[in-house]
């Protein structure tokens, strides 16, 4: 059994959504979890972990300044252990190439910035959730999707997670950290 940290940043709530997913297929699989939002993280006493998964999603090309600061803070720590990083945004529901070829660049640009890199990286379609949203914010998400040719769903809630894929990532990435010097056993 190992203790994998999970932490997360999120502005309308989907990306912790993902970290409780993450978090609850980790534990099934047998190992502790200690799940904590990017913004706690200062306060939290995170104690010794075998690997790390990091989430945040995707505001206007940037990541969330709170997974950027937590990566800064701990990447000494982070650079001893397998590593996976999860974005959230709406670039990765595409099906068009230069959308997913724009959600990777913004995960290697947060990367350069903090002069880190992930063992493995995961690109998660998000959700939109119109009552979440100030009305700027719904405006320019609602362009966003008209320009891919999407219509808001009337009911204010659209998810395009797919959650079967976020699992056979998890494993994927248990998997890793298995193999890699017998971190996780
Ligand atoms: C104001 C705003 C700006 C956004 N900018 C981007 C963007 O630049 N690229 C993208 O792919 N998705 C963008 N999105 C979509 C979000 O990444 C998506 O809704 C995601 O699910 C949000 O995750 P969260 O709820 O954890 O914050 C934007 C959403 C909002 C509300």
């Amino acid at each position: 059994m190992a203790h994998i940290l999970v932490v997360y940043a999120t502005s309308e709530g989907q990306t912790r959504k993902v970290a409780d997913r993450v978090a609850s297929r980790v534990r099934a699989a047998g190992h502790d979890v200690t799940l904590v939002d990017a913004r706690a993280a200062a306060a939290t006493e995170l104690g010794t972990f075998d690997a790390a998964v990091l989430a945040a999603s995707l505001h206007v090309r940037k990541h969330q300044p709170e997974i950027v600061e937590f990566v800064r803070k701990q990447r000494a720590r982070l650079e001893r252990v397998p590593t996976a990083f999860i974005s959230v945004s709406l670039s990765a529901s595409s099906s068009e190439q230069h959308d997913l070829a724009n959600a990777r660049a913004a995960v290697d640009e947060m990367f350069d910035v903090v002069d880190w890199d992930a063992s493995l990286v995961h690109l998660a379609a998000g959700a939109v959730h119109d009552r979440r949203m100030n009305f700027l914010k719904r405006w320019m998400i609602h362009r966003i999707l008209r320009e891919k040719g999407v219509e808001m769903d009337p009911s204010g809630d659209m998810e395009f997670t797919d959650w079967q894929a976020l699992d056979v990532f998890v494993d994927t990435f248990l998997e890793r950290c298995r193999q890699s010097a017998g971190a996780v056993a």
